[in-house]
């Protein structure tokens, strides 16, 4: 695998069932990265929040843990992408999830002259997901995760990356049947595209049933970054 050149513009998924860490690794990344952060599942809860007919025609699938249709997914998706100056580099969480959303990112980056450098596989067993899944909670504002405390079991109380201290809520699709169904989906429908992406080389497994610190470090070192820490 290639060595990352010029960390700014590098064009990365992060890759991984519900609950693997995506989103608190993507937190980590962004500041050493400085690229941006594109969150599917984000964009859809914006939408949700603010009321938008995307929002509403989403809500059903995600609070069953659905997957939302090609047609509305991949346009919000690429939209984001297209409409970025050249060199800007940025990390997809939660995108693509099925083969026909790769070939359709493939394709819009292609005709942009771009590809994907890196995609990035976070591994974790479902019975350590589930058990992440029960006790997450996420900012409204910026939807950084938190943790339930191990010890009190007490959820945090205010987002403490938010200047007015975000509010604190469980989601919708973190019920125990959402959760199971989004696993079954992911097994059927997303874990396929690894093999897309196998395929051409550009893919790195990493463990991340380590602590947040160690998953970080596996996730610079694929990406041949460890040293410059
Ligand atoms: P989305 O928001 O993408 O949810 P997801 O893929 O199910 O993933 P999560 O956000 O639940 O998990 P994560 O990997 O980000 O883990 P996190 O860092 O929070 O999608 C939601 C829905 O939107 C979908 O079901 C679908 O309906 C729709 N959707 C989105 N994208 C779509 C697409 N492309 N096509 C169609 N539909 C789409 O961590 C989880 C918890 O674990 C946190 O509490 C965290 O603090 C903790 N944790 C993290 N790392 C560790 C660690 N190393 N050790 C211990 N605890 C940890
Ligand atoms: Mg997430
Ligand atoms: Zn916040």
């Amino acid at each position: 695998m290639t060595a990352i050149q010029n960390a700014g513009s590098l064009r990365l998924i992060l890759f991984g069932p519900p609950g693997a860490g995506k989103g608190t690794q993507a937190q980590l990344l962004k500041e050493r990265l400085e690229i941006d952060h594109i969150s599917s599942g984000d964009l859809f809860r914006h939408h949700l929040s603010n009321g938008t007919e995307l929002g509403e025609l989403a809500r059903g699938y995600m609070n069953r843990g659905d997957l939302v249709p090609d047609e509305v997914t991949i346009g919000m998706v690429l939209d984001r992408i297209t409409t970025m100056p050249d060199g800007q580099g940025f990390m997809l969480d939660g995108f693509p999830r099925n083969t026909n959303q790769a070939k359709a990112l493939d394709d819009a980056l292609a005709q942009r002259g771009q590809r994907i450098d890196r995609v990035l596989h976070i591994k974790v067993a479902d019975n350590e997901l589930i058990r992440r899944l029960s006790n997450r909670y996420i900012c409204r504002n910026c939807q950084k995760p938190f943790t339930r405390d191990p010890v009190s079991g007490d959820a945090p109380r205010r987002c403490d990356d938010c200047a007015d201290g975000g509010d604190i809520y469980q989601r919708d699709d973190d019920t125990p049947d959402a959760v199971a169904n989004r696993l079954t989906v992911y097994h059927a429908e997303t874990a396929p595209v690894l093999d897309f992406y196998r395929e051409s080389g550009i893919l790195a497994d990493i463990r991340g049933d380590s602590t947040v610190e160690s998953v970080n470090r596996l996730a610079l070192d694929a990406l041949g970054l460890t040293s410059e820490v």
